[in-house]
């Protein structure tokens, strides 16, 4: 029953690709915003869930399958930072039901690597989440003071940085 398991984990995969997408898409705009925090945070993000890409295409390729490097959804085009925080959670939110479901079917097809591997997944899916989750409660008790703080705190980083002439 590997086939199956090749299956889910190119399912995977794309939904990986997916998130690297969104999450750098995000980066840009925090970037672009000043908002440097929210940032960093979904740059890490989206290179863990790259580092998930890698860990699942050494397991399928160990399997003897072809790993299909196709994304699963387009990018959204969402600039609000809520709108992004609403976005991710929900992400992670349904990758870790997924790999939960899936470490099931692994199992019960005498595949055990393959279902710890998702519920390796599973357990980093949920701390992302964990991290998202404390900024939307963080926007939700600081409003616009949490996003001008950001702000605040680049343009005092970038007035510290001595110029070298
Ligand atoms: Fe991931
Ligand atoms: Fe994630």
């Amino acid at each position: 029953m590997k086939e199956k398991s090749i299956e889910l984990l190119n399912k995977a995969v794309a939904d990986e690709l997916s998130a690297v997408h969104q999450y750098m898409y995000f980066h840009f705009h925090c970037d672009d915003q000043g908002f440097d925090l929210l940032a960093n945070l979904f740059k890490r993000t989206a290179i863990e869930e790259m580092m998930h890409i890698e860990l699942v295409s050494e397991r399928i390729l160990f399997l003897k399958g072809e790993v299909e490097i196709a994304a699963s959804e387009k990018v959204k085009k969402i600039h609000q930072v809520k709108d992004m925080l609403v976005m991710a959670a929900k992400m992670e939110t349904q990758s870790a039901n997924d790999y939960n479901q899936w470490a099931n079917i692994c199992s019960q097809n005498a595949d055990s690597v393959s279902k710890k591997l998702f519920e390796q997944l599973v357990a980093d899916e949920e701390r992302h989440f964990d991290q998202y989750d404390v900024e939307m409660e963080n926007l939700k008790k600081f409003g616009d003071n949490y996003l001008a703080l950001q702000s605040i705190e680049r343009s005092k980083n970038l007035a510290s940085q001595t110029t070298t002439e």
